[in-house]
């Protein structure tokens, strides 16, 4: 543009959107998806995020369900044994309530991030009861305001088999069940899932012979598992494999699959675009969960992977997803 042509037309511009104001995203992408029948279209936030800058405003705008990024983590709430540290994730359970936000809690069982008393545990009845403790205590207090948990977190390995933890050292696969029947038994009401990461194409042995393979047998054996959650941290043109895993961890009998942290690498659209058609297409699929709202608050920013740019403009991604949903 020549530069003449360019002040003339400055001022409008400036009035349109001032500089300091970004653009707003047009629609949101939550209410878009629920009027396609799915639950909500989410992001993770805590206290220090929603005190900070746009975020707060973007997700009142745009998001219908948060996650505590770390303030649920045993790490974060329990990190002394017999002492609870509420105020952070009192804080995201008050701001999501006030504003009807779906909340997932994350996450119970976890073998990072877990407060050090507990790894050091080595007996089968203290690390059960302790396991107990922690997940009666934590749902009870949001008893009747978090829709769903992730009860336990990245327990596979890669070639399906159980990750070593202190979990899984002490008590064999028994944590399973002692872990979801607590949570069970804590708030019926709560949809109890387990996630994990990698679950991101139909072939992978994490999938196949860890997740599903596993998940079949615990519902079999009367445990209460709701949901599969697959975290979709994936690479730029990994759209496809994930929509296809999302309708390969369906069958493994659970009633709902949700996608749980997704974040893509490539700051492209069109991933973006097949991950939400994928999960349309999946009836069992209930929402998206993107993990964080601005790329350059991602855990791995380089790959500008979120939805808004550092200035909480709506990205290309976003508008692509508000098309594919209208
Ligand atoms: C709160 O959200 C639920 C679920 O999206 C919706 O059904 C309900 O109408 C909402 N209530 C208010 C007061 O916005
Ligand atoms: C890529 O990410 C950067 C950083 O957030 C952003 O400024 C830019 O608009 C993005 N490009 C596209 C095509 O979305
Ligand atoms: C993100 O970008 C904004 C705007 O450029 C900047 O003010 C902020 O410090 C950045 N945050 C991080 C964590 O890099």
């Amino acid at each position: 543009m020549k530069a003449s042509l360019m002040m003339l037309l400055a001022p409008l511009a400036a009035l349109a959107a001032p500089a300091n104001e970004p653009r707003q995203a047009t629609q949101s992408i939550d209410k878009l998806i629920k009027a396609k029948g799915k639950l909500y279209f989410g992001t993770c936030t805590d206290q220090n995020r929603l005190t900070a800058g746009k975020n707060a405003a973007i997700i009142e705008a745009n998001f219908g369900q948060v996650t505590p990024e770390n303030s649920m983590k045993w790490e974060s709430i329990n990190n002394k044994k017999g002492t609870y540290s509420w105020g952070t994730a009192d804080y995201l359970v008050n701001w999501a309530t006030e504003r009807n936000k779906t909340i997932r809690g994350h996450t119970f069982v976890w073998h990072s991030q877990l407060a050090g008393w507990v790894s050091q545990i080595r007996d089968k009845a203290t690390l059960t009861s302790t396991i107990q403790e922690h997940i009666t205590t934590v749902m009870t207090r949001y008893k009747g305001k978090i829709y769903g948990w992730d009860v336990i977190n990245e327990m596979f390995n890669e070639d399906g088999s159980l990750r070593s933890s202190v979990f899984s050292n002490v008590l064999g696969e028994d944590f399973v069940g002692i872990a979801f029947k607590a949570a069970r038994a804590a708030d019926p009401g709560a949809k109890l899932y387990i996630n994990d990461y990698n679950l991101d194409s139909p072939s992978a042995a994490k999938l196949t012979k860890g997740m599903v393979d596993h998940v079949k047998k615990w519902l079999a054996a009367g445990i209460p598992i709701d949901g599969i959650g697959t975290q979709g941290h994936i690479s730029a043109g990994g759209g496809n494999n994930l929509a296809a895993a999302i309708k390969a961890l369906a069958v493994a009998g659970v009633a709902e699959v949700a996608v749980t942290e997704l974040d893509i690498q490539g700051n492209g659209s069109n991933d973006y675009v097949t991950i939400t058609k994928g999960c349309l297409a999946e009836p069992k699929c209930v929402g998206i969960t993107v993990w964080g709202v601005r790329d350059n608050d991602s855990w791995r920013p380089s790959g500008n992977p979120l939805l808004f740019d550092s200035s909480y403009a709506p990205k290309a991604a976003y508008n692509a997803i508000v098309a594919a949903l209208q």
